[in-house]
């Protein structure tokens, strides 16, 4: 089955969406419900691809999933957690990373893990070696094997002091998930400490952990024996409710995202304003809107937490694209986040990617022939054009580029942005979107 969106472009965005639980917390609040004794209870799921992928992988190792017709809300039992082939695993992780994050439930729940190789959006290398250089301080053995690798740990996990190169979320998971059943005291130096890690340790916690979030990145975590089961709802989707913001400024509407936390987009919320975008923080949500007259170019460099976010930065830059004057964007979270303009130069966009540096932010890819920093100048009228999404935040940036475009875009592959985006052809739709979804059977 493939499916096709066509846009029509010219017509303001809107009205009224929500946004649920947020797709970086949401699948690693499943996995953690493994490392539990009891059932737990997650509130505020949103229906994403990324949470159907993490739902079967839970449902192989024997942990029953139940989902509340109603709420959504999950249910989840790992009592009778049990090992699953290496074949069955690999035919349901899809391009999801969460299963690297399995590996330290399940060494505490079965003794072992595989983890088939993984995939994820194509915005750069997207290595592991920082989650396997953790796994084996904490004393696993990691063996590569044909399709993966298989991780155990026959004297159990033992507590570490370990040192991030970089403060990567999924490595500081990978810690979390890890530390709070193993043996003794772990510190982590060089955390990450995005609103979705504090989210995840607050879950932990519920279940029995004792967690200490110290200054200057350090984490310090006592093992348990054991841990009971949480009851949780997820903190909301910032990625979601800021990629809405940027269509409301790109469109030039006026949407109201109900569920938009201020505390979690304070960086995005100063960026917004400085481009000249209208907004109304309310205590249910907050409406972005584009005040009329033009926008203003700046300078941006994307950050770990409390910086302005990397996945922020793809549909902002479309923003840009109609700005007055140029913006720079020097992107030193990922090495080759920029594909996605390409479209946007087909569709008319004024956008140039250089290898440079460019801006003071310390950045582990200058000079090494990533184009890494992107120059925008704007105003320009973008035209609608034929696309096929590339990844989820380049796709939907490449969907609020189709929208403000004069003429038709046909959009393909958009099944991506059901990975991290909750029923977004309805959104458009509520919103006022001239936009027709046709489904093929792909023969
Ligand atoms: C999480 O990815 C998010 N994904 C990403 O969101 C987000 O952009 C990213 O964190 C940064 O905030 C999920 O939570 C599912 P990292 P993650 O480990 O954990 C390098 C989206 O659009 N690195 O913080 O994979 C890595 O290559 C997605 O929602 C290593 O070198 O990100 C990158 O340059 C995109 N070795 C940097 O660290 C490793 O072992 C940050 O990655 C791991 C990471």
């Amino acid at each position: 089955m493939s499916s096709v969106l066509t846009v029509r472009g010219g017509v303001p965005l809107a009205g009224r969406i929500s946004v649920r639980g947020a797709k970086n917390l949401v699948p690693k609040a499943m996995v953690a419900a493994l490392l539990g004794n009891s059932p737990s209870v997650l509130r505020n799921v949103p229906e994403i691809k990324d949470v159907e992928v993490v739902t079967s992988l839970l449902q192989l190792h024997g942990v029953s999933v139940v989902k509340d017709a109603d709420t959504g809300d999950l249910t989840l039992d790992p009592q009778h957690a049990t090992t699953a082939s290496s074949s069955e695993i690999d035919a349901h992780a899809g391009d999801s990373r969460i299963p690297i994050l399995l590996c330290g439930p399940l060494i505490h729940a079965i003794g072992e893990a595989f983890i088939p190789d993984l995939g994820g959006c194509k915005i750069g290398d997207r290595p592991i070696d920082f989650h396997l250089n953790v796994l084996r301080q904490f004393g696993a053995v990691v063996e590569k094997r044909p399709g993966g690798i298989h991780i155990s740990a026959p004297r159990g996990l033992q507590g570490a002091k370990i040192s991030l190169p970089y403060p990567s979320v999924g490595a500081t998971e990978q810690v979390l998930l890890s530390a709070t059943r193993a043996e003794g005291i772990t510190e982590l130096i060089g955390a990450a400490v995005e609103p979705e890690i504090i989210d995840l340790i607050a879950v932990l916690q519920k279940m029995g952990a004792i967690i200490n979030v110290q200054s200057e990145r350090t984490i310090r975590i006592e093992g348990v024996k054991s841990l009971g089961g949480y009851v949780h709802r997820a903190l909301p989707d910032r990625n979601e409710a800021a990629s809405w913001a940027s269509a409301a400024l790109v469109t030039r509407g006026d949407i109201f995202v109900q569920g938009a936390a201020q505390r979690d987009m304070m960086t995005f919320i100063n960026t917004f304003r400085k481009i000249g975008g209208g907004m109304d923080i309310e205590e249910d949500g907050i409406r972005f809107y584009h005040p009329g007259g033009k926008l203003s170019p700046l300078v941006l460099e994307t950050d770990v937490h409390p910086g302005f976010m990397t996945d922020w930065q793809q549909p902002l830059v479309v923003a840009l694209s109609q700005a007055d004057g140029v913006s720079i964007v020097h992107e030193t979270v990922y090495e080759n986040r920029f594909g996605f303009t390409e479209a946007l130069s087909r569709m008319g966009a004024n956008i140039q990617v250089h290898r440079e540096c460019l801006g003071s932010t310390p950045c582990r890819f200058g000079q090494r022939n990533f184009r890494h920093s992107a120059v925008i100048s704007g105003p320009a009228p973008l035209r609608g054009t034929e696309i096929d999404v590339p990844d989820l935040r380049g796709g939907f940036s490449h969907l609020i580029a189709a929208l403000a475009a004069t003429g038709t875009s046909r959009v393909t592959g958009i099944d991506v942005i059901n990975r991290g985006y909750e029923r977004f052809t309805d959104k458009l739709a509520a919103l006022g979107a001239d936009v027709d979804l046709s489904t093929s059977s792909g023969v």
